[in-house]
């Protein structure tokens, strides 16, 4: 895509080149390069994907997450695509937000529906490190893309068979490099989904998802959802809750496979693991997450115009070194022995991830069950291991290898 005109409102000391999607720095070590963001302006602006606004200090990032009079979440997408899908909470501000937010957090999301989640994340992990050959697994595929796939697909009660149909639309969304693969991928996504309620709205006690259940009984002033919403739920649930993991799990055991103090920590101490998880989650940020400037308003010295695009990015959050002194160090201990670090990894305000504890679970189970099965657990030598770039980030392959 080429650059954007600049425009009139924006002055030439605010204008920086950067593409979430294919930077060449995030593609070596992003890490790095994110934590340098915090020489750049607060506020500065790209011409890449189409302009936008990025935004380098975690205090800031937070209000845009918070502010929703200000900052709207009804166009979410960087570049901004015309008439996209509307996805159901993410892309309606409050108050009406709040109606379909509550819904779920007391349905689908509720500790009912989420009952059996650990114990059958737990039986999923170890099916599938029993699946891996001894002592060696490409971690990304054999893993990461699977785990949550799995739950999700049980929880909605959908057949385990779906999962490369489900993968491949997701692979298509999130790791297009170009618009008609993006487009590609949600029209596969939402071809499949419409075929997948339609068969369950027909015959739904045949379907044993504690989520679709939940979603099922859901009433929104008084009346059930129609299939319109259950669509947009679902999508947003595809969208949402499996990308985001996958690309979690890669940065977290790579991190963990080249860092063996850390692993021994985790393993000596695995009541720990909660604690230093929050850590993880601070130091490998994965989301990009958009928004459009909903008035005219100068912002700390800058002025915005209705329609700017926004971007909130939750790794730039975590490695601001105001916010986090030596961002890059993992510090367990980061907010003082057995206290949680504070971070925007799942966003804040109205839109806080509604899946953080699923995937809390997940990557607690993971660690969990995993590092004490991998002893002298190594990145397999001779790989150059790939950074894909874009609205989350995650490695392309994890080739690990332990004793056994
Ligand atoms: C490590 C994994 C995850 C990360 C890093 C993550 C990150 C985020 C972030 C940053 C937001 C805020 C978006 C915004 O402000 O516009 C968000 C919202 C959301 N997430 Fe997650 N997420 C994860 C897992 C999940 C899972 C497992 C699910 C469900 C299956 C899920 C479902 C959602 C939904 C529905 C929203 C929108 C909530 C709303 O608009 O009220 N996420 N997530």
């Amino acid at each position: 895509m080429p650059p954007a005109p600049i425009p009139s409102h924006v002055p030439e000391h605010r204008v920086h080149r950067f593409d979430f999607r294919d930077q060449d720095g995030l593609r070596h070590d992003p890490w790095t390069y994110l934590a340098g963001m915090s020489d750049l302006p607060d506020i500065f602006f790209s011409p890449d994907l189409g302009g936008y606004w990025v935004v380098t200090r975690a205090a800031l990032i937070d209000e845009v997450f918070c502010d929703h009079e200000r900052f709207t979440a009804t166009s979410l997408a960087i570049p901004r695509i015309e008439n996209p899908m509307t996805l159901i909470p993410n892309h309606f501000d409050p108050p009406r937000h709040g109606v379909y937010r509550k819904l779920m957090a007391n349905g689908m999301f509720s500790p009912r529906a989420l009952a059996t989640l650990e114990p059958d994340t737990r039986r999923l992990t170890l099916d599938l490190f029993d699946g891996f050959a001894p002592g060696t697994c490409e971690f990304v595929h054999d893993f990461a893309y699977r785990l949550p796939i799995d739950i999700f697909l049980e929880l909605m009660g959908a057949d385990a068979a779906y999962r490369d149909e489900c993968l491949h639309f997701i692979k298509l969304v999130f790791r297009g490099t170009t618009l008609a693969q993006t487009t590609e991928g949600f029209v596969a996504a939402n071809a499949f989904v419409t075929r997948w309620l339609d068969a369950q709205v027909a015959a739904p006690a045949a379907n044993a998802g504690p989520m679709f259940q939940a979603m099922l009984a859901a009433r929104i002033e008084g009346r059930p959802l129609n299939v319109e919403e259950m669509r947009a739920i679902t999508m947003m649930l595809f969208m949402g809750g499996l990308d985001t993991i996958t690309s979690q799990m890669t940065h977290i055991m790579r991190f963990l496979a080249e860092s063996p103090g850390h692993r021994q920590a985790l393993i000596d101490r695995p009541e720990t693991i909660p604690v230093a998880l929050e850590e993880l989650l601070r130091r490998f940020g994965i989301s990009y997450i958009g928004r459009a400037v909903a008035t005219d308003f100068t912002w700390r010295g800058v002025e915005l115009r209705r329609g700017d695009a926004v971007c909130a990015a939750t790794p730039i959050a975590g490695l601001d070194r105001r916010a986090f002194p030596d961002p890059l160090v993992v510090d367990f201990d980061r907010a003082g022995a057995g206290r949680r670090v504070k971070h925007l990894g799942f966003g804040s305000g109205p839109h806080l991830c509604i899946g953080a504890h699923l995937a809390r679970v997940q990557l607690t189970v993971m660690l969990q069950e995993l590092l004490p099965r991998m002893p002298g657990l190594r990145v397999a030598a001779g790989h150059a291991i790939e950074n894909l770039p874009g609205s989350t980030m995650m490695l392309k392959a994890l080739p690990l290898q332990w004793n056994c």
